[in-house]
C-alpha cells in the first residue's frame, strides 16, 4: 500500500509567467490541487537586487508552507537563481527551482552543444545557466544575453503585438529581433541551434521568439522538465495524490486586479482559473 498526500503543490512567480510551468504540472499530474502565488504588486523581479528577490522567495514560501504544501515549485528563474538555497534551508518539503531543469531541456535539444539562453537581467547576471549547463556538459557553449522587456509585454497581455513584423502591426515585434538577430546570425561560428528560454514569462512569446531566431533554431523551456522532476520527487515520497482525488486549484496575486489575472492567467494556464484571491503580503506594493 502506497502512501498518499492530497495536499497541494505549491508554485509560485514574480507574476503570470509561472503559470506557463503550474500548466504543464497540471497536465502530467492531473490529480494535484494546485496553490498558485503571482507577486505581481512586485513584479518584475529581474531587475531588482538579489537580496530583495531572495527576501521575496522567504516570505513566500513561508506563505504555502502556511497553507501546508507537499512541495513548492519556484516557477521564475530570476527566483531560483537568487533563492533556491535560501527557500531549501526554510522549508523541510522537496522544492524544485527552474534552471537545472531548463538546462537539462537545453542539453537534450542541442545538437551542437552551442546554446543560447535569455531571460531577466538578475538571471543573467547571476550565471546560474552557464553553471548549470557545465555542471551537465563542461563542453557546451552558453550564452546568455538579457532581455529584460519581454516579462512586462506579457504581464500586460500584449503578446499579440509581438506575434507579427512591425509593417503587419506588430508594435513590438522589432523587439523580440534586435534582441535575438545578434545571438543567431547567419554564418557565425558557433551559432546556437537552440534558445533556452530563461525566463517563464517567454513561452508565450514563443511564436515571435521563434520568427525573430529563425526556423532552425530549437525553442526549449523548462517547463515540461520541471513537471517530470515534479512527479519524480512525489512519487520518491511517496507523496503523490491518490488517482480519485478531484483537485482543486487555489491562485493568488498579491495585486488588486483580479479581473485582469483571470483574463490573462487563464490564456496562459489554459482553463478558467475558477478560485482567484488576493493575497496581501508583509511590504506589499513596492
Ligand atoms: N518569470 C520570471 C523569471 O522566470 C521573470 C519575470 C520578472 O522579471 O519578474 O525569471
Amino acid at each position: 500500500m502506497y502512501a498518499m498526500n492530497n495536499a497541494a503543490i505549491g508554485i509560485f512567480d514574480s507574476g503570470l509567467g509561472g503559470l506557463t510551468v503550474a500548466r504543464e504540472i497540471a497536465g502530467l499530474l492531473s490529480a494535484e490541487s494546485l496553490i498558485y502565488v503571482g507577486d505581481q504588486a512586485r513584479c518584475p523581479y529581474g531587475s531588482r537586487d538579489a537580496d530583495q528577490v531572495r527576501e521575496y522567495v522567504q516570505q513566500i514560501t513561508d506563505f504555502l508552507v502556511s497553507q501546508q504544501v507537499k512541495m513548492i515549485v519556484i516557477a521564475c528563474n530570476t527566483a531560483t537563481a537568487c533563492g533556491l538555497q535560501a527557500a531549501r534551508q526554510r522549508a523541510d518539503i522537496p522544492v524544485v527551482g527552474v534552471i537545472d531543469a531548463g538546462a537539462r531541456a537545453a542539453l537534450a535539444a542541442s545538437k551542437s552543444g552551442n546554446i543560447a539562453v535569455i531571460g531577466t537581467e538578475r538571471t543573467v547576471n547571476s550565471d546560474a545557466y552557464p553553471h548549470a549547463v557545465a555542471r551537465i556538459n563542461s563542453s557546451a557553449q552558453v550564452v546568455a544575453s538579457a532581455t529584460p522587456e519581454l516579462a512586462g509585454i506579457v504581464e500586460s497581455g500584449l503578446e499579440d503585438q509581438m506575434m507579427h513584423q512591425t509593417s503587419d502591426g506588430g508594435e513590438y515585434y522589432h523587439l523580440a529581433e534586435s534582441y535575438l538577430q545578434p545571438l543567431f546570425e547567419e554564418g557565425t561560428k558557433d551559432r546556437p541551434d537552440t534558445l533556452l528560454l530563461g525566463c517563464t514569462h517567454y513561452p508565450v512569446l514563443s511564436q515571435a521568439l521563434q520568427r525573430a531566431a529563425g526556423s532552425d533554431v530549437a525553442i526549449v523551456c523548462a517547463g515540461s522538465e520541471v513537471a517530470a522532476e515534479v512527479q519524480q520527487t512525489l512519487k520518491d515520497g511517496d507523496q503523490l495524490a491518490s488517482k480519485q482525488n478531484r483537485p482543486h486549484h487555489v491562485f493568488y496575486t498579491t495585486d488588486d486586479n483580479i479581473a485582469e489575472f483571470d483574463q490573462l492567467g487563464s490564456k496562459i494556464f489554459g482553463t478558467d482559473l475558477t478560485d482567484i484571491r488576493h493575497l496581501q503580503l508583509e511590504g506589499g506594493k513596492v
